[in-house]
């Protein structure tokens, strides 16, 4: 549908961004500079990239997608944004190319249980690249602990994904961990959030200076 004939009852709608966004908005605003520039990766339905963006008003947020969430994206942000957000640009994380920034913050939500496991380490590469010394990632979703759930209901979540697609599944931080570190990820904090979510932050390590060798 082409997205300037789109209303609102037509756009894609989760309810689950609903009743997260808010939460998610709180953590934002103690972790983010009123000026910060913001990648997401996955943006979905691009609810929370309209609800952050009207919540941090100073904040430069730049939603992104794969391609088939696109029309979506920019229907509603042609509906809702206001003129706040730019257009979403298409970017799934196996692309060579991803928006340059540099950004003080990469943003993903639900993404890393959904997409096939063997790309996540592409997500984390593009992300150290594309943040600035000391920027942060920050992951929002389900995740285990050594091969274990931290609740009944994302065990059963799991289950349900798996059948869905053998390729989808709720990630172990130990995993996520070690894909950090290897671009030199630094895990600061582990935030628990509502519906055993959680919020994995991540500080890209300071690149040193090479500072002239004298003599
Ligand atoms: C469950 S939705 C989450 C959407 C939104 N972030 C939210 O929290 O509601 C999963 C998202 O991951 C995105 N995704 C899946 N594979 C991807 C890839 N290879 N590169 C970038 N995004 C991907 C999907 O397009 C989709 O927007």
């Amino acid at each position: 549908m082409a997205s300037e004939n789109m209303h609102e009852s037509d756009l894609p709608f989760s309810p689950a961004c609903e009743r997260n966004k808010q939460p998610i908005g709180e953590v934002l605003q103690r972790l983010l500079a009123d000026d910060s520039r913001v990648l997401e990766i996955g943006a979905g339905t691009g609810q929370h990239a309209v609800y952050f963006s009207s919540l941090l008003p100073g904040v430069e947020w730049l939603a992104t997608d794969v391609a088939e969430n696109l029309a979506g994206l920019k229907a509603r942000f042609a509906l809702e944004s206001r003129g706040r957000l730019p257009e979403p640009l298409q970017l799934d994380v196996r692309d060579q190319r991803w928006p340059s920034g540099p950004f003080d913050v990469v943003y993903t939500a639900n993404t890393l249980h959904i997409m096939p496991f063997e790309l996540t380490p592409l997500l984390f590469q593009g992300a150290a690249r594309v943040l600035v010394s000391n920027g942060l990632l920050l992951c929002y979703g389900p995740f285990m602990d050594q091969g274990v759930h931290t609740a009944d209901s994302n065990r059963r979540f799991d289950v349900s994904l798996r059948q869905r697609d053998p390729e989808m599944g709720i990630r172990d931080t130990v995993e996520i961990f070690r894909m950090a570190d290897a671009v030199g990820l630094q895990p600061t904090d582990d935030i628990s959030m509502p519906a055993n979510n959680r919020i994995l932050v991540f500080r890209k390590k300071a690149t040193p200076a090479t500072g002239r060798q004298s003599g």
